[in-house]
């Protein structure tokens, strides 16, 4: 049986945070405008108290979408919670998501406060922020790195206070699969109905999304992440891959989003197009090369069947066609099929001229573009005329 799980979207607060990723107030609602398309469940555009830019953004978001949950960070003290408050006072389904550090590390260093104190400054601002809305999710920051016991009895004391939701991150990135699940299995076990248990995982080891998923399977029901994987460090979380883990591997891993994932690689585009980098390459799902295919063996396996090589189709999630690169690795078969696509079908004699000058050439060169595989094959069809007009 199938079980639903919410999509946080954080690009717009955790994601945007990070350098090179800030995003002016219309660019937040040209990308928010497409977060919707997409289908997240809950969509926090900013943390007011942090700039002005911020409390503008979530109102922007609030007032141009308001049939959308939008939320709004804030530390667990009174003035964020009302610059949080005041932010989504246009938000028809606004939540108010309030944080605070419960490690024995960051209370000791950075807080300089005991775990009672912290424990009722969380419960108070809460409270305060049921006063302004219903919906109130709490994070405990640096979950993993927090003692269980403790973790436990500010989970459920929040609850009591009035969180829906409680979101157990994994700020540094520092946990492993069997490690998160075991401790939010903990919480959700503690918690029963009470509230949804959220992870927020970051990706400094590179687990961020084996560690989300592992959660699952431990009753975590809400995932906070990002397009692209951007956010503080190493990233948050990427939305495209664990949506698409969700629905590539349904046996292993079943569970229901609303995600529209044809809009995986637009929403992809656009970020790239309004920060200032785009995924890597090689990243899974959008990057330039998750659907291409350039090893001669692999080309020719494809062709014959896409499944050979290819666990999802590219229109699945809105990449365009499947591309295979012509490098110096590939093989006939595949310049054969490109010259068809480009509307040069050549004679068997023609493409043997044509292979030979291709690999000779791609042999210098990264990857050929189509029209210099087109010129090349315009010169040789130039050529074999000329020799049967001479004959
Ligand atoms: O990584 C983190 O702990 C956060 C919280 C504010 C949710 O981003
Ligand atoms: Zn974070």
């Amino acid at each position: 049986m199938a079980d639903r799980v919410y999509i946080f979207d954080t690009t717009l607060r955790d994601g945007e945070q990070s350098p090179g990723c800030s995003m002016t107030v219309p660019e937040k609602v040209r990308m928010a405008a497409k977060l919707v398309e997409l289908g997240v469940d809950i969509l926090e555009a900013g943390f007011p108290i942090a700039s002005e830019g911020d409390a503008e953004a979530v109102d922007a978001v609030s007032r141009e979408f308001p049939w959308a949950n939008v939320a709004a960070l804030a530390r667990a003290n009174k003035a964020d919670v009302e610059a949080a408050a005041k932010a989504l006072k246009h938000a028809r389904r606004p939540r108010i998501h309030t944080f605070i550090a419960t490690s024995d590390i960051h209370l000791k260093f950075k807080l300089k406060k005991s775990q009672a104190q912290v424990l009722d400054e969380a419960c108070a601002a809460v409270e305060l922020a049921r006063s302004f809305v219903e919906d109130v999710e709490f994070s405990a920051e640096d979950a993993t790195r927090t003692d269980w016991g403790y973790l436990e009895a500010i989970s459920r004391a929040v609850v009591a206070a009035g969180a829906r939701t409680v979101n157990l991150p994994d700020t540094v990135g520092y946990t492993v699969p069997d490690e998160y699940a075991e401790m939010i299995g903990r919480m959700v076990q503690a918690l029963g109905d009470s509230a949804i248990v959220s992870v927020h995982c970051h990706d400094d080891l590179g687990m961020a999304v084996a560690n989300s998923l592992a959660a699952l399977h431990a009753g975590a029901r809400q995932i906070e992440c990002c397009v692209n994987g951007i956010g503080e460090r190493a990233g948050n979380a990427a939305l495209e891959e664990l949506v698409m883990a969700m629905n590539t591997r349904r046996d292993k891993l079943p569970f229901e989003t609303r995600i529209v994932t044809e809009q995986l690689f637009p929403a992809s585009q656009l970020l790239a197009s309004l920060i200032s980098f785009g995924p890597q390459p090689n990243k899974a799902i959008v990057g330039e090369n998750a659907f291409a295919h350039e090893a001669g063996i692999h080309q020719d396996g494809f062709l014959k069947e896409r499944t050979t090589y290819e666990i999802m189709e590219p229109h699945s999630v809105g990449v365009p066609e499947t591309r295979l690169v012509l490098g110096k690795h590939s093989g006939r078969h595949a310049l054969q099929k490109r010259l068809d696509d480009l509307g040069i079908p050549l004679r068997r004699e023609e493409l043997d001229v044509v292979y030979q000058r291709f690999t000779a050439l791609a042999d210098r060169k990264k990857g050929l573009r189509n029209d210099e595989i087109a010129q090349l094959a315009r010169d040789v069809i130039q050529q074999t005329k000329a020799s049967e007009a001479a004959a």
